[in-house]
């Protein structure tokens, strides 16, 4: 009988039996395991100096502030209360040196960032978790040279195509925990500027023209990311509505147009959701940085709004101590030129009152337990790549827009097809994306890998990259039409494109316009001689469908001579799928415009987009950033938004001009009709109506309410007030009911720093687009 040893298993309480083979390998195992314990002590060692692995966690925080019956603001307080001026101005600014930021010959940054676009390092004497932010505006990014996997989003302007919270709740929601299972804490992400240049190269990342549209979208977005156990932000505070020079421009505008509309969507976005960040943007607005512009950060944001986050600045677009602290900027981002050291004299001279640091700790600790990151620290997880791709289809489902269908063209039939042509924008392979730091790694990565760079030429920088998401329109139509001939054709040629047409019973035609955070389209005329390729396709086929991969509207001079356009945007990881599903009808499109579709540039306020000048002199020719030896022209320039409160299809109207296709517009494979308009004033004025689907198919309406105020308001023609989407089956009509809330129906008074709502004449107009309002009712207000 052998011997054997026993040992109490203490998991199942049984006792084990050994055989005496099985000790040698234990005691090589121990040999092992005291080599990994010289080494984890190693790894101790390293982490009590304050370093780790990456996304290496605080130890869970202990003491009175983890009483969750207290509030977040006096966990908050408890928690200061215990910390010296020196750890609290630890966690007022990045330690990133990325892109030439921070200290000159400082450390390199600690090791247990993920590798986001931002952290900071907690406190683990405190328990304060590590601040771990990553860029996330349509999906987490940043994830191909960490082997992350993240799902790429369709574009925010497809999302606010939708105009569906429900949708905007979905895309919130993934992003914060997507974000969450690979460790990081904050978003970068919520861009809610307003179209005021149609040509901005970021139009892909905010939510349209409208204010009220953008701030409702982005605050249901950001309720459902910061229930995710991860902080939101908003951005880019404020007026950030172009690209080209936008560390040097300042933007000119009035208060009342400002409070009107662009910072409007802000306010509603914040009050939505109870935010925990707002990012300040990098121009200047009325002469001051919007990081250090006391209206916008301290009397607007803070005062008015009632926001009780922190605000961050762009990377790089903090630009003093202490007027920025004083003026309410809470954080410099990434670096630690203006908010660390600096930042300490500042208060040690009196500067800076201590008091404003701890209301900055403040503000940042609170959101930190608001949010819930003491209390739930990241429990890492792989990504659900199914949920992304279910939610990523359904959100391209619902933001694309069908912007014409003459004669019933689409939906396709695929069993009365015999061939189609799929041309042009390597639809065989891929969809385009949004580029910049918003942009998503794709899984694979790029669908269309560049050429590499010529020898001797510069390679491509970082905005000028194209990304094509690995989602092919081409096999996804050619499984929507098993018994058809489905040919593709690049489209570079012209001539090669008609002839495939031509021989085809139907030919769809892919366009794209790259668009990138960093640089706007020079115009609004596609790139590449594609109005040429659309013009050339549609001479050779009558069945000519055009579909749309653009960040920004875009004119279209072959407009009448196709006969379908559906405008898909950046649509994502099942973008292909998306679109097909809309093509063959398995997909009826609801999805409305949130931006004008002007006829041509000649139409917009400024027709001419303002670019920065060339230097002056060479002290134009220095560095944005102390300390770094890049330089670059810093000559400050104006763009002066005088058109002020006509923004987007208020311009429209006020100004009598046409676009191409208005603001609200888009098409369904069904019809719709309004009927028995009511409305009844009072506190919260309520609008009813009915709507009936005419057609055969069911589908949504996004039934749209606007409201003309009296023209003593001095205001543009109308405004949208509220919208319901109503899903309606064949024959159906169903009861809608808007109410609306009174700041919608306000102006902003500068003179007295308040809202009021204008005696006189008011017409409420209901009705399918901006310009389709078949109910209109007038009723007079506060006289
Ligand atoms: C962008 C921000 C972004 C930050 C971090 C800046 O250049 O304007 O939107 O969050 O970089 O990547």
């Amino acid at each position: 009988m052998s011997k054997t040893n026993s040992r109490p298993n203490l998991e199942s309480g049984r006792a084990e039996t050994r055989h005496p083979a099985t000790d040698k390998k234990l005691r090589r195992l121990a040999v092992l395991s005291l080599t990994s314990c010289v080494f984890t002590l190693g790894v101790l060692a390293i982490l009590a100096r304050g370093q780790g692995f990456p996304g290496t966690q605080a130890p869970a925080a202990k003491g009175p502030w983890m009483d969750k019956s207290l509030s977040a603001d006096q966990r908050a307080d408890l928690l200061i209360g215990q910390m010296t001026l020196e750890e609290k101005i630890s966690l007022l600014h990045g330690s990133g040196r990325r892109g030439g930021f921070g200290t000159p010959g400082a450390p390199p940054p600690p090791t247990r960032s993920l590798g986001g676009a931002g952290f900071i390092p907690g406190i683990p004497r405190l328990g304060i978790p590590d601040l771990q932010m990553a860029d996330a505006a349509c999906g987490v990014t940043r994830g191909a040279v960490y082997g992350r996997y993240s799902t790429v989003l369709p574009s925010d302007i497809s999302e606010a195509s939708s105009w569906d919270l429900k949708v905007a709740h979905d895309y919130g929601a993934l992003i914060g925990r997507e974000l969450r299972d690979q460790g990081f804490n904050m978003s970068l992400g919520g861009g809610s500027n307003l179209t005021r240049e149609p040509r901005n190269g970021r139009t892909f990342e905010y939510k349209g023209e409208d204010p009220i549209l953008a701030g409702k979208l982005v605050g249901e977005e950001m309720k459902a990311l910061q229930e995710q156990g991860v902080i939101g932000d908003i951005k880019h505070y404020a007026v950030n509505d172009q690209e080209s020079g936008r560390n040097f421009v300042n933007v000119i505008i009035d208060q009342r147009a400002m409070r009107d509309s662009d910072l409007l969507a802000f306010e509603i976005g914040v009050k939505e959701s109870g935010v925990g960040a707002v990012m300040c943007s990098y121009n200047l607005v009325n002469g001051d940085y919007a990081c250090e512009n006391k209206y916008l950060l301290e009397d607007a944001l803070k005062k008015d709004f009632g926001f009780q986050g922190f605000v961050l600045s762009d990377w790089g677009g903090t630009h003093s101590t202490a007027k920025a602290a004083m003026a309410g900027l809470d954080m410099e981002m990434p670096g630690d030129t203006y908010f660390a050291e600096a930042l300490e004299k500042a208060v040690q001279s009196g500067e800076v009152p201590a008091s404003r640091v701890d209301d900055m700790v403040h503000r940042i600790l609170r959101t930190e337990f608001a949010v819930g990151l003491f209390d739930l620290p990241a429990d890492r997880k792989v990504v659900s790549i199914f949920t992304g791709f279910e939610v990523a289809q359904r959100v391209a489902e619902q933001g694309t827009v069908l912007l014409k269908n003459a004669q019933g063209q689409l939906p396709l039939k695929a069993s009365r097809l015999r061939s189609i042509a799929v041309i042009g924008s390597h639809s065989d392979v891929g969809v385009l994306s949004g580029g910049g730091s918003a942009q998503v790694d794709p899984p694979g990565g790029n669908a269309v890998p560049p050429p590499p760079p010529a020898p001797g030429a510069a390679a491509r920088g970082f905005f000028e990259r194209i990304v094509w998401d690995p989602s092919s329109p081409l096999k996804a139509i050619r499984e929507k039409a098993p018994h058809a001939k489905v040919e593709y054709n690049p489209g570079t040629d012209p001539v090669a494109a008609a002839a495939l047409a031509k021989n085809s019973d139907v030919a769809i035609v892919f366009i794209n316009q790259p668009t990138s955070e960093g640089r706007d389209v020079p115009s609004l005329s596609l790139p590449d001689n594609q109005d040429q390729l659309v013009s050339a396709v549609a001479a050779a086929n009558m069945r000519t469908i055009v579909v749309l991969e653009t960040g920004d509207p875009v004119a279209m001079p072959w407009v009448d001579q196709v006969s379908a356009v559906l405008e898909a945007w950046y649509p994502g990881i099942r973008g292909g799928e998306a679109i097909a599903n809309i093509l063959f009808g398995e997909v009826n499109p609801s999805a409305k415009l949130p931006v004008t579709f002007p006829k041509a540039e000649a139409d917009l306020p400024h027709p001419k987009l303002t670019q920065q000048p060339p230097p002056a002199s060479d002290a134009d020719m220095t560095s944005p950033f102390p300390g770094s030896r890049f330089r670059m022209n810093t000559r400050k320039f104006e763009v002066d938004y005088n058109e002020g409160l006509k923004v987007g299809y208020k311009w429209y109207d006020a100004e009598g001009k046409q676009p191409l296709f208005e603001f609200g517009h888009g098409l369904s494979y069904t019809s719709y009709a309004y009927s028995d308009l009511k409305v009844v004033p009072g506190p919260e004025m309520t609008v009813t109506f009915k709507v009936k689907n005419t057609g055969a198919r069911a589908g949504a309406e996004i039934a749209q309410v606007y409201v003309s105020l009296p023209a003593s308001s001095g205001e543009p023609p109308k405004r949208l007030v509220g919208w319901e989407k109503i899903q309606l089956a064949p024959g159906e009509v169903k009861p809608v009911t808007v109410t609306l809330d009174s700041r919608y129906l306000s102006i902003f008074n500068a003179d007295k720093d308040s809202w009021e709502v204008a005696p006189g004449e008011y017409k409420v107009w209901v009705g399918g687009s901006s310009r389709d309002l078949p109910l209109h009712k007038g009723i007079t207000l506060g006289e």
